[in-house]
């Protein structure tokens, strides 16, 4: 089936009634994201922007794990469409009095939202929550499966940096093996059209990637050779066996993003990281704050229009 959004101009179709993963989505897919996301991105830059598109709706954010980008963003972007949102809190909740997860569901489904935006340490909560509920589910980030969101929102920081995804070249480098980020963005850059490198020590190197055509580098500096963009992740220690890797400084001297290495990708080439930064760890400071390389605090705006444009178009199938 496909989901029809009823807007005045060109109708937004989309073949989701979720957002639980970048892997269910087309290419067309993901262009009606984009293009509906950078249409936000320019309105907001007008101080007299507002929208009621979402006016009446009710938007539910369950964050099981601890979110700063991710939960802020997508209740500014609820709204700035007009909608209310209610943040579930998860140690307030009868969940702390033995109430089940399932049971939990239901009751918060038999309340009609809108939405539900959730991110959880469980690997396919999204799926299964979406099974129990009658609204559109938005995955917000499910242990190291997928976080599409941030995906469809570096997508659209790159496009606007570089003009467009297909025939880029692109390094992910870091903790791969535990990055739900790494996994939805190398399926939307492969589907998309670009190539990736995927830069990793041994212990951190995934045995199989969600996308076919990753290339796999086990050196920072081969890896970043000649890119468009440097993709930095954050070593998810709470995700790692201890003895996993070595020190923060032996990472550094090894996997650190600094300017020296930054001169091996093309002239010019983006840094990202979709924090939180661990600084002097994986990227050097004056590479994170550097105004003409780093892309960083632009992805955190991004957020915002990106996750209008998801909870827009999902909510208005639902007509
Ligand atoms: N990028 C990201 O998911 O950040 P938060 O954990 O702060 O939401």
């Amino acid at each position: 089936m496909v989901w029809t959004v009823k807007k005045a101009a060109a109708p937004l179709s989309f073949s989701q009634k979720h957002l639980t993963g970048i892997g269910p989505l087309s290419r067309d897919d993901i262009r009606v994201v984009l293009d509906r996301a950078a249409h936000y991105a320019r309105e907001l830059e007008k101080v007299d922007f507002v929208s009621d598109a979402l006016r009446g709706k009710v938007i539910l954010s369950l964050f099981f794990e601890n979110s700063t980008r991710t939960r802020v963003s997508f209740e500014m972007a609820a709204k700035r469409l007009g909608a209310d949102v209610v943040n579930w809190d998860i140690g307030a909740s009868s969940l702390k009095k033995g109430e089940s997860f399932d049971d939990t569901i239901k009751t918060l489904n038999a309340m009609r939202p809108d939405a539900i935006v959730i991110r959880h340490s469980e690997y396919g909560t999204p799926d299964y929550v979406a099974k129990l509920v009658d609204c559109p589910v938005v995955n917000a980030g499910d242990s190291w499966r997928e976080h599409p969101t941030q995906a469809l929102l570096d997508a659209l920081t790159v496009e606007q940096a570089h003009g467009g995804i297909e025939g880029l070249k692109v390094a992910i480098c870091g903790d791969i093996a535990h990055s739900r980020v790494a996994n939805s963005n190398m399926i939307l850059l492969r589907r998309m059209g670009a190539s990736v490198h995927a830069v990793a020590p041994p212990a951190l190197m995934p045995a199989k990637f969600p996308a076919a055509g990753v290339q796999a580098f086990e050196s920072l500096e081969e890896g970043i050779r000649d890119c468009d963009v440097v993709m930095m992740l954050r070593l998810q220690k709470e995700r790692m066996q201890e003895g996993m890797i070595g020190s923060d400084i032996e990472y550094f001297k090894k996997f650190g993003l600094t300017h020296e290495r930054l001169t091996l990708a093309k002239p010019g080439a983006s840094v990202m990281h979709p924090g939180p930064m661990n600084r002097g760890v994986e990227i050097a400071d004056d590479v994170a704050d550097d105004p003409t390389r780093s892309l960083i605090l632009k992805q955190v705006e991004n957020g915002v229009p990106t996750r209008m444009a998801v909870l827009e178009i999902l909510v208005k199938a639902q007509g």
